[in-house]
């Protein structure tokens, strides 16, 4: 039963944070502040979690968080880039074989490439590079968790008026030996996913979506 105190003016403002929302992916160099961050991965934690998946280990899930100051980004950034160009040529090499792949990853082979020349967006392009990591469990549903987790986070952001963006190629370095190193945990014992953080230089327009009834039938 949901307490009378959290309908009315609280669906309003959620309804706010839900709308105003957006992937901003360009920051001013102002660092917002730790209690923003530590506010922000309080949301991230209240996310749900597989909790019988992973059992009542309530070290499920952890937060690490490379300002931009940071020597270790530095570090991170070449981890991310050199992955991005194994990837890059694995995805070319099965694509010049295979014409679905040909067709259907044109798109995220030239993103790929693009981050193994110049870095990959929100490794160093932000006050804040946040990675999440996801105890795995079975069955393997780590990657949603890390999506409730990170929308909170983003909704939490967007109520302190900070910019986010989603890093999803963090998922990609989950097996890294250097980037385990560096945040001390050991290679497949987790799945990680990450995000950017600052003050938006800008703010875009409100993005078209579908509306309600074109999106939804209702099945009698
Ligand atoms: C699974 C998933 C992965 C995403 N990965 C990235 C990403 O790595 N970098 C990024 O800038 N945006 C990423 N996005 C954000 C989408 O591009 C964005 O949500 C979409 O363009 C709509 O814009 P909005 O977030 O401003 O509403 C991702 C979104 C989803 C759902």
């Amino acid at each position: 039963m949901i307490e009378p105190s959290i309908t009315g003016e609280c669906n309003r403002a959620l309804d706010t944070i839900l709308e105003a929302r957006r992937s901003i992916r360009a920051f001013t160099d102002e660092i917002p502040p730790r209690e923003f961050i530590e506010e922000i991965i309080a949301a991230g934690i209240l996310a749900p979690y597989a909790a019988q998946a992973v059992g009542d280990d309530l070290d499920f899930r952890k937060f690490f968080v490379i300002s931009k100051s940071s020597p270790r980004l530095k570090e991170v950034a070449e981890i991310a880039k050199r992955r991005a160009g194994v990837l890059s040529e694995q995805l070319q090499t099965q694509m010049a074989t295979n014409p679905y792949l040909q067709k259907k990853a044109a798109g995220f082979s030239q993103r790929l490439e693009l981050f193994a020349k110049r870095g990959v967006l929100g490794i160093g392009t932000a006050p804040y590079y946040v990675v999440v990591a996801e105890r795995k469990g079975i069955p393997p549903v780590e990657q949603q968790s890390l999506a409730h987790c990170l929308q909170n986070m983003w909704l939490k952001a967007t109520a302190l008026g900070l910019g986010f963006h989603l890093v999803s190629f963090t998922a990609q370095m989950a097996e890294d030996g250097d980037l385990c190193g560096i945040l001390d945990i050991r290679p497949g014992e987790f799945e990680l996913n990450g995000c950017a953080m600052g003050y938006p230089k800008s703010v875009p327009p409100k993005p078209s979506r579908p509306a309600v009834n074109d999106a939804t039938r209702w099945i009698e």
